[in-house]
């Protein structure tokens, strides 16, 4: 029979200065693999994360730089004709492309107007850049043979044209039931056959020399129709659809589109509408009233346009939903906008 001491057993005391010990000695392992690993972790840092993290902000930094430099040389000297260049947006665009250096061919409806733009570009001083003083023509873009005369016009004046800026446009207010016929015609005239007219005479001089840049201002209700603005939404849902066939025919010849779809811009658009009978709005909506500033709007144009860029809708969250609500699930779109008509309604009546 083994006969067990009490010594051989170690005291209380004695397991539990061991288990301390023990303790003790797995946190104070713990806390040197910690920190060994926080080590690590700050070399990997300071050694890949935060120079890769300058290299990249490096190299965008350049790409923005090198993407300046290339929309400045594009955009200096170059021949720009800008309809609607008496109010607006198109106003804005004037003192934009101006302030780039652009040749400008300032056009409209009204000789005084324009002046006044002139006038209000050349009192602009640009030490770091050349400007020049503008040239303009007058024209109504309802009147077809006006908008040819005006071409040639342009075209015997300048040579050629390196940017065509299709600005100039009107509104519309009231229901499709009383509207009449030529109220629809005379908001498509002037948003889409005039500027088509425009597009189409200054076209083969731009295929001939292989190089030209055509600029469709549309608006986000050239995607998405809204109740009681039916001519306007037609005349810009055809605009979209003309100058998307333009970009894909005339790529071959290195002539680049441009469509620009902004929301609401703070101008004279709405109070300028026309209403169902042919009369003058007169109202500044709210909407508008809160839209965007037309110089912000201009400078978004003059960037697209340096860049090249295809097509820019420039809007708000609710717009940009809106748009992609449309596609996305047409049935929700549709019933928001009876919302809407009904509310509309409502608010008049009352
Ligand atoms: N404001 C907005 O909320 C908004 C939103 C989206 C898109 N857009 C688009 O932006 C463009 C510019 O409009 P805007 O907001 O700057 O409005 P605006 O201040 O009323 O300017 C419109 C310009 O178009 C010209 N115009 C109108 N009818 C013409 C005609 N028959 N022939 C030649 N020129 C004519 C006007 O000339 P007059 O001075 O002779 O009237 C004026 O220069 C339009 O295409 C419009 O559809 C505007």
């Amino acid at each position: 029979m083994i006969r067990v001491k009490e010594k051989d057993f170690p005291s209380f005391e004695a397991s539990a200065d061991f288990l301390a010990g023990e303790i003790v000695c797995f946190l104070s392992s713990c806390g040197s693999r910690k920190t060994v690993q926080k080590g690590r972790l700050m070399d990997f840092t300071s050694t890949v994360i935060i120079p890769l993290l300058f290299g990249s902000v490096g190299i965008f930094a350049l790409f923005r730089l090198l993407q300046w430099m290339r929309m400045r040389a594009y955009l200096q000297e170059a021949v720009v004709v800008i309809t609607g260049a008496t109010s607006g947006l198109g106003k804005e665009c004037a003192k934009a492309f101006h302030a780039a250096g652009c040749k400008l061919v300032l056009c409209g409806r009204d000789s005084e107007k324009l002046q006044d733009v002139v006038q209000q570009l050349s009192t602009v001083t640009n030490h770091r850049k050349k400007t020049h003083k503008p040239h303009t023509v007058v024209f109504d873009l309802s009147d077809t043979k006006t908008v040819l005369n005006a071409a040639e016009e342009i075209l015997k004046y300048l040579g050629h044209v390196d940017i065509l800026i299709n600005n100039a446009g009107i509104s519309f207010r009231g229901t499709i039931v009383d509207t009449v016929l030529d109220v629809d015609k005379k908001v498509m005239e002037t948003n889409y056959f005039g500027p088509i007219a425009l597009t189409k005479a200054l076209l083969p001089s731009m295929i001939k020399r292989r190089q030209g840049h055509i600029v469709a201002i549309s608006s986000v209700q050239g995607k998405i129709s809204i109740p009681f603005r039916s001519a306007y939404a037609a005349s810009k849902h055809a605009t979209q659809a003309f100058f998307d066939c333009l970009r894909a025919e005339v790529e071959q010849y290195d002539i680049d589109v441009t469509v620009i779809s902004p929301g609401y811009i703070q101008t004279n658009l709405s109070r300028n509408a026309v209403t169902a009978d042919g009369s003058h709005y007169g109202v500044t909506d709210k909407n508008t009233m809160e839209g965007q500033t037309a110089a912000e709007v201009a400078q978004v144009v003059l960037n697209a346009v340096g860049q090249k860029k295809k097509e820019v809708l420039v809007a708000g969250l609710k717009p940009s939903l809106a748009v992609y609500l449309r596609n996305l699930c047409p049935r929700l779109f549709f019933s928001l906008m009876a919302d809407r008509a009904k509310k509309e309604r409502k608010a008049k009546a009352s």
